[in-house]
C-alpha cells in the first residue's frame, strides 16, 4: 500500500484565472502532509486533481498504480487514492451500510467484510448507531462515517478536506486514530485545516499555497517560524534562515 505520486508543471486555472502553478511535486512513499493556505487558493482543487476527479489545465500526475482507463478517462479517479470530501457524500441507507458500500468490489469473504465495518464502526466511536438511518446523524457523526469507509478500503493515499471542520476533540482523536493506523500500513496522507489540532500534529511536512506557487516546509511547530526547507527543481532539499 505504499506508492507515490509526482506530477510536473501543474496548473489550473479557471477562465483568465490562476490557481496555481507548480513545477513539480511528490506524495509518498509514506508521507503526512498539512496542506495550508487562505480561502479559495485552490487546495481542494489539487487534491481533487490529485485523486483524478478533476483534470488540471496543464501537468501530468503519475501514479504507479494508473490503468489505462484511468489514463484514457481522467475523471475516472485514481485507483488506492482516496478523496475524502469535507461534506461527505453518504448515500439514503443505514449507518453500516454506508461504511460497508466501499467493499462491493473487494474479494473478501462476506464474515471478513462484516468484521470489517464493525471494526471500523468501533473505531470511530458509532457502533451503537450501525442501524440507525443516516439522515438521523449529527455532521460530525457522518464525518466519522465517511472516514470509517475511506479507512476500510486501505487506501495507499488519503487526502482529507478539512477533515476536522466539525469536529469535537473526542472525533479528531478517533480519525488521529485512524490515520495513524494508515501511516503504519505505510499509506500517505494529505490533510487541509484552518486549524492546528492533534491530525495535522501527524504530518512531517506542510505544503502552503500562496500568491499560486505551493512551498513545502518542514513540519516542525516549534521551528516552523524560522527555517524552510525548500525543494528547488531538481528535487534537491535546502534549508534557508526565513
Ligand atoms: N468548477 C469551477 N469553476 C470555476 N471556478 C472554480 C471551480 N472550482 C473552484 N473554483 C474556484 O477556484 C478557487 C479555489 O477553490 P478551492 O475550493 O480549491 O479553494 P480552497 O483553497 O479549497 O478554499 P477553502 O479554504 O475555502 O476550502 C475558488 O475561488 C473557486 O471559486
Ligand atoms: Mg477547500
Amino acid at each position: 500500500m505504499t506508492i507515490k505520486i509526482t506530477a510536473e508543471q501543474l496548473s489550473m486555472r479557471f477562465k483568465q484565472r490562476v490557481l496555481f502553478h507548480i513545477p513539480s511535486l511528490s506524495i509518498g512513499p509514506n508521507d503526512a502532509i498539512y496542506l495550508k493556505g487562505d480561502n479559495g487558493v485552490g487546495k481542494t482543487t489539487l487534491l481533487k486533481i490529485l485523486s483524478g476527479l478533476i483534470k488540471p489545465t496543464t501537468g501530468v500526475v503519475t501514479a504507479p498504480s494508473d490503468t489505462w482507463l484511468q489514463r484514457l478517462f481522467s475523471r475516472t479517479g485514481r485507483k488506492g487514492v482516496i478523496y475524502l470530501h469535507q461534506s461527505p457524500y453518504l448515500f439514503d441507507g443505514s449507518v453500516y451500510e454506508n461504511v460497508a458500500y466501499g467493499q462491493r468490489f473487494e474479494r473478501d469473504a462476506t464474515k471478513d467484510k462484516r468484521a470489517q465495518v464493525i471494526t471500523a464502526l468501533r473505531m470511530v466511536g458509532l457502533e451503537t448507531l450501525a442501524d440507525e438511518h443516516i439522515s438521523v446523524l449529527s455532521g460530525g457523526e457522518k464525518q466519522r462515517v465517511a472516514m470509517a469507509r475511506a479507512w476500510i478500503l486501505k487506501p495507499s493515499i488519503l487526502l482529507m478536506d478539512e477533515p476536522s471542520a466539525s469536529l469535537d476533540q473526542e472525533s479528531i482523536e478517533r480519525l488521529v486514530t485512524m490515520a495513524k493506523d494508515l501511516l503504519e500500513r505505510g499509506a500517505s496522507l494529505v490533510i487541509t485545516s484552518h486549524q492546528q489540532n492533534a491530525l495535522t500534529a501527524l504530518c512531517n511536512k506542510q505544503w502552503l499555497i500562496h500568491a499560486h506557487q505551493l512551498t513545502e516546509y518542514a513540519n516542525n511547530e516549534r521551528t516552523s517560524s524560522n527555517v524552510v526547507v525548500l525543494k528547488d527543481k531538481s528535487h534537491d532539499v535546502k534549508l534557508k534562515l526565513r
